[in-house]
């Protein structure tokens, strides 16, 4: 029998525990705060209380229950633990939905039509084709590749940024410092797809704004740190940028009152874009529990010195 930790000061782990127990029902769940969770094996965590691993001898797996790992490991001693996120195709295809929305956004110019609307005029926009469209994609990991080849397939013109070099089916593959000026100074709308990482904190900054040719579009639905709100304010308000659908921020909820919720051509969704079902976290997290049990290698294991 596995003794599981849930860890979590800010969502409710009890769905989760009850779809892990049916695909096996011999784990012994207990959540945080009671006490039991000490004695635990694995721990299974979104933003986990500050210093828990360290108090917790018996431990041999962490586990987040999402994509991004940075919520899991920011700030805690993890030794040698190994920790592992979830991956799924079906996260990816979700993904691609909600770019592929921010994309036709601005290529089929809606946001104009919805100014236009607001002022009761009729001006129909310049149909253009896809392949005159250059989409940028920073990232080009678990979610980022399919979005990219997703929107290649649909006759964009993509191109895509990584740490290291890549190559994807009609899909422009740069890399390094010198790949992201390429990308950044000839694209029309940048999606913003990396993980959080101490080298991509605040990446989406007045400097990166600035390489950008004047009138591009901003999607962004990383991680909320990614994004400087001020600097991305300023843009906006000075028209550099022609718009943004953002969809994390460094603070969520986003509070009632600030400044992006009224900034100029910027729709704000709340961590929308897209989610694995819980019972497909369950089964990979279960997957990776008895894998762990029988020695054999763990599934989305994350590469602590890159950080994702
Ligand atoms: N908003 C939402 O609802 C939502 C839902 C799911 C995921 N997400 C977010 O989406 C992001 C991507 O997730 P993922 O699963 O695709 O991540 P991933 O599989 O870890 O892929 C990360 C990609 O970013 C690249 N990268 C990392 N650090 C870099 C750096 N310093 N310079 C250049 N490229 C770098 C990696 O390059 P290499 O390939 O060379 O390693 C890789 O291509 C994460 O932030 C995740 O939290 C958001």
């Amino acid at each position: 029998m596995t003794r599981v930790a849930l860890l979590s000061r800010t969502v409710d782990m009890a769905p989760l525990a009850r779809l892990m127990l049916k695909h096996d029902a011999s784990l012994d769940l207990h959540a945080w705060p009671d006490e039991q969770f000490l004695q635990a094996e694995v721990a299974v965590c979104w933003e986990p209380p500050q210093g828990i691993f360290t108090r917790m001898p018996r431990l041999q797996l962490v586990h987040g229950i999402a994509a991004g790992i940075d919520n899991v490991i920011e700030g805690q001693a993890l030794g040698d633990l190994p920790v592992c996120r979830v991956t799924d195709p079906g996260q990816a295809e979700g993904m691609l939905q909600y770019v592929l929305w921010g994309v036709l956004h601005f290529h089929r110019s809606f946001d104009e039509a919805q100014r236009n609307q607001t002022s009761e005029r009729w001006q129909r926009p310049r149909l253009r084709p896809a392949a005159d469209c250059r989409v940028g994609i920073l990232g080009l990991g678990e979610v980022g590749a399919p979005v990219a080849r997703g929107l290649a397939r649909m006759g964009y013109s993509v191109s895509g940024w990584s740490r290291s070099a890549k190559t994807l089916d009609g899909v422009r593959c740069l890399h390094g410092d010198a790949g992201l000026q390429t990308l950044l100074q000839s694209v029309e709308i940048l999606v913003c797809l990396l993980p959080l990482t101490e080298q991509t904190r605040g990446m989406l900054n007045a400097q990166l704004f600035a390489q950008l040719p004047p009138g591009a579009a901003l999607v962004h639905c990383g991680r909320g740190a990614h994004l400087v709100p001020d600097d991305l304010l300023a843009v906006l308000r000075d028209g550099r940028l022609r718009g943004a659908l953002v969809d994390v921020f460094p603070q969520e909820p986003l509070p009632p009152g600030h400044p992006l919720w009224a900034a100029p051509n910027l729709v704000v969704t709340p961590h929308m874009a897209t989610m694995a079902p819980f019972d497909v976290v369950a089964r990979q997290i279960v997957e990776n529990i008895h894998r762990l049990r029988d020695g054999r290698e763990l599934q989305g294991q994350v590469d602590l010195l890159r950080g994702y």
